[in-house]
């Protein structure tokens, strides 16, 4: 079987994903091809459902797309229903199926470096950020079984409308950026996932890292730069770190499972995109 896989999104000219595929393609040894298709926001409507239909087995859908294309799509799983976003299509017997791969993806990514961490649910975690990737990640982690997940925001609703979501077991507080910061010691884990920090404004940070419980986990899921001021501050903290770009691998590891059923290695290649990321 051939695999023609896409990319649709605005601007994505510069996504690393390409590169991603077209290694796990190689590596799996399967036939096919990973192309950008850059679609203009304005034009998404007219151009979409010819692309729906030229003959991609599975794309990726990136910003701003991930909750438009929901309605043009036959089914969706339930990690997509309940993050109420996609990033992930295929299309099997003529039907369109949506996935969101973050949250797994994240999963994946802290079994793989933090595989203690994995084994005590009763640990604290903190989540800044309420946005999809937020969202993916929180439910996942819920999923998991951990038991003690607050999220802080800027925007306080958004963070209430994740957690309106939770399991039962699940205990969580919705706090300010301030008090985040004020309790900080209290984490077992904490895991930024906000835009800010990103290229090009690279000086800024969420919340400043201070008074950390000393055998913390600090995770920034941004890769560009990889060596976020968040990071940084980690590491001169002395906490341990989590890096972003292990979690685009991830995600991008079960989004090609679900396309052709096999699982490539990843092994080796975050060493690989952390140099390209650190150019
Ligand atoms: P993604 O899908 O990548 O998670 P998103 O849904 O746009 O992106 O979410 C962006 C997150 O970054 C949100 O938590 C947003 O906070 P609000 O919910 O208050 O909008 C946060 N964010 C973006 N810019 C911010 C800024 N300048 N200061 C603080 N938080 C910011």
């Amino acid at each position: 079987m051939d695999y023609p896989l896409a990319l649709i999104g605005y601007p994505i000219q510069h996504s690393l994903s390409p590169w991603i595929h077209r290694t796990f393609l190689e590596e799996t040894d399967l036939k096919g091809n990973y192309t950008i298709e850059e679609i203009f926001p304005a034009r998404f409507e007219s151009e979409i459902q010819y692309l729906l239909d030229k003959g991609y087995v599975g794309f990726n859908v990136t910003l701003p797309f991930k909750q438009k294309i929901i309605p043009l799509l036959d089914e969706l799983d339930d990690n997509a229903k309940q993050i109420g976003a996609v990033n992930t299509v295929v299309k099997r017997n003529n039907r369109l199926i949506g996935y969101n791969t973050d949250g797994i993806g994240y999963i994946r990514t802290l079994e793989q470096y933090y595989p203690e961490f994995m084994k005590n649910k009763e640990k604290h975690i903190l989540i800044i950020g309420a946005g999809g990737a937020a969202r993916g990640i929180y439910f996942a982690l819920n999923q998991f079984g951990f038991q003690s997940i607050d999220i802080t925001n800027r925007t306080t609703e958004n963070a209430l409308e994740i957690v309106k979501g939770k399991a039962a077991k699940t205990y969580s507080e919705v706090i300010s950026l301030s008090k985040a910061q004020e309790n900080l010691k209290k984490y077992d884990l904490i895991i930024q996932t906000t835009s800010v920090g990103m290229k090009p404004n690279t000086e800024q940070s969420p919340l400043q890292l201070h008074n950390l419980k000393d055998s913390v986990i600090v995770s920034d899921i941004l890769y560009q730069p990889i060596w976020t001021n968040f990071i940084k501050d980690a590491v001169a903290q002395g906490a341990r770190i989590h890096l972003g770009h292990t979690m685009l691998l991830n995600q991008a590891q079960y989004a090609f499972e679900i396309w052709t059923g096999k699982q490539p290695s990843i092994k080796g290649m975050d060493q690989k995109l952390k140099q390209i990321l650190e150019g």
